[in-house]
């Protein structure tokens, strides 16, 4: 009997397995963690995942990303690939601390991202046996990341005709007008913009002009087609011809925006409560937790790491816990040189690392503590945790104001982090106002609760691409339509010349008439006379 019913199971899933192509080159953590996540996904509902993650950045090579996706595919990186990921990677960020992140420095940045996917595409083409290999596969459809431009001459040399394009961060402006979406640039920010929904004249005008001032700048590079005689591909054309495009937001988080069926937000898929409840402490954690009444987690992620802090903020955060002697502050710092700032303060505890996800589910954890990655935004709204956030740079921002807006975490300015009286006023508020501890834990349940959980929503879109391919109906007409007719400014103006028209029409008949009185009553005049 048990037998019959594996062997249906089995057969069942050999039905409705289709064979994926999740391709994530190795260059950021957080952008290989969601694809890996993606990845998983599928595998665990019965499908087969090839998880094609050649490198770039090699310090990453040996982590093991995915975990049930068994069929891995990895591409060393050519030298000079291998000096760009270096390049990236000591890609000084640590001047963000105390410095504005403005376009003028994240263009060099965008160039160095596009030279190395480019650089990539040439070690691809060089190892071109890796991909024939693949295409004995017969993929029913590829995953990728939007900017991660050299997904398309692998496209085009496998013959994928079904295209799910993803993007690990929220809504991003250019991907969105280029699949014909509604983008509202005045009320919701771009993804790397540092704005909420509520935007002065100033900021409306940059969340607007900067994609486009970008572009200009920087312009889409050319990728030719590995196939003889390698003509440049118009990847433009086939982005539209994507059938779903999967974004790292959560409509229950998010700025709420008006989008297209084709949109598909699975914000949240790398967040499992039910594992991450199951996960525990261990002894030693256990016994740091019991110290103190209440807890404090300080961090600020794996990037931009809180050893390169400059010294004032240091001082002013230990300064800030001496005053709360009654609270238990852990903080991840990944450097030994704290006992020069720390003045021996018992109620801070350093640690290198810090297992983030067992701390925030456990109720004796009272804050968060952190920069606002995406990950971490995540992570604290599913563990109804409240939150003090200081973002740094990249998408922190836009995160910080995103969760925010729920009023169970509060912003805080990095530049605030050397001002110890404001950092012990903020903490003094979050622990001690119980509206944050409500509203944290009302977002969390309503994200828990969120009718359709957005694994499904990932499966049931990748299945459904899987077995219909591309989808015309679903590709909005609105995107071919020019400026002047989308926006109705035809109309405008032709209303305007008729309003005009009959304005002046009603002026000189006015007139005309005012001059026709007058010559009567002139007459009447000097006949009177
Ligand atoms: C999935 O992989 C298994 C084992 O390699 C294979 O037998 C099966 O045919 C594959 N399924 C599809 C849909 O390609
Ligand atoms: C990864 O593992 C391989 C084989 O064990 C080793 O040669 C390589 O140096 C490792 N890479 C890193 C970055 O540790
Ligand atoms: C710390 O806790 C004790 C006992 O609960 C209390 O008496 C004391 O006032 C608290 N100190 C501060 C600074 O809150």
């Amino acid at each position: 009997m048990i037998k019959f019913v594996v062997f249906l199971l089995l057969s069942l899933n050999f039905v409705n397995s289709y064979n994926y192509l999740v391709f994530c080159p190795l260059f950021g953590h957080s952008h290989t963690t969601f694809f890996a996540q993606i990845a998983d996904t599928l595998s665990d509902a019965g499908h087969n995942v090839t998880f094609f993650t050649p490198t770039i950045v090699e310090k990453y090579e040996n982590m093991s990303y995915v975990k049930s996706t068994k069929h891995v595919v990895k591409l060393k990186a050519s030298e000079e690939l291998n000096q760009l990921g270096v390049r990236l990677e000591s890609n000084d960020i640590s001047n963000f601390w105390y410095r504005e992140s403005t376009i003028s420095e994240i263009l060099p940045t965008i160039e160095l991202f596009q030279k190395m996917f480019l650089v990539q595409s040439d070690n691809i083409f060089d190892n071109i046996g890796v991909l024939d290999e693949l295409k004995n596969k017969k993929f029913d459809a590829i995953i990728y990341e939007t900017f991660v431009l050299v997904a398309y001459p692998i496209i085009d040399y496998l013959g994928i005709k079904t295209q799910i394009p993803a993007i690990s961060m929220t809504h991003d402006i250019d991907t969105a007008r280029v699949i014909g979406e509604t983008i509202m640039t005045s009320a919701v920010a771009d993804t790397m913009a540092p704005f909420g929904d509520r935007m002065t004249l100033i900021e409306r005008t940059i969340n607007s002009l900067a994609s486009p001032i970008i572009k200009t700048f920087i312009g889409w590079p050319t990728y030719y087609s590995f196939t003889q005689p390698g003509k440049p591909l118009d990847y433009m054309k086939m982005i539209p011809k994507s059938t779903f495009l999967l974004i790292n937001s959560n409509p229950y988080m998010d700025f709420p925006r008006p989008t297209i069926t084709k949109t598909v937000q699975i914000g949240g898929i790398s967040v499992d409560m039910g594992i991450m409840r199951d996960v525990k402490v261990d002894q030693e954690w256990n016994d740091i937790l019991n110290i103190r009444e209440i807890n404090v987690l300080i961090s600020f992620g794996t990037v931009q790491q809180s050893q390169f802090m400059p010294s004032s903020y240091k001082a002013a955060i230990i300064e800030a816990c001496s005053k709360l002697p009654n609270v238990t502050f852990i903080w991840k710092y990944e450097a030994d040189d704290y006992n020069k700032f720390n003045r021996d303060l018992p109620n801070i505890i350093f640690r290198k690392w810090i297992p983030q996800r067992a701390l925030l589910v456990d109720s004796r954890v009272n804050v968060f503590f952190t920069h606002a990655g995406l990950g971490s935004v995540n992570e604290v709204s599913y563990s109804g945790k409240p939150a003090i956030l200081c973002p740094i740079f990249a998408d922190q921002m836009r995160n910080a104001k995103m969760l925010s807006r729920h009023e169970g975490a509060v912003e805080f300015s990095k530049f605030n982090l050397d001002n110890s009286e404001k950092l012990e006023t903020v903490l003094k508020e979050v622990l001690y106002n119980p509206k944050y501890a409500e509203n944290a834990l009302g977002l969390a349940r309503r994200l828990e609760k969120q009718p359709i959980k957005p694994k499904q929503l990932l499966l049931k879109h990748c299945e459904f691409a899987a077995e219909f391919g591309e989808l015309p109906s679903l590709d909005p007409y609105s995107r071919n339509m020019s400026y002047f007719s989308y926006f109705m400014i035809d109309i405008f103006l032709i209303l305007s010349v008729i309003v005009i028209g009959l304005f002046i029409l009603g002026f000189y008949i006015l007139k005309n008439l005012l001059f026709i009185v007058k010559m009567i009553s002139f007459k009447k005049n000097t006949k009177l006379e």
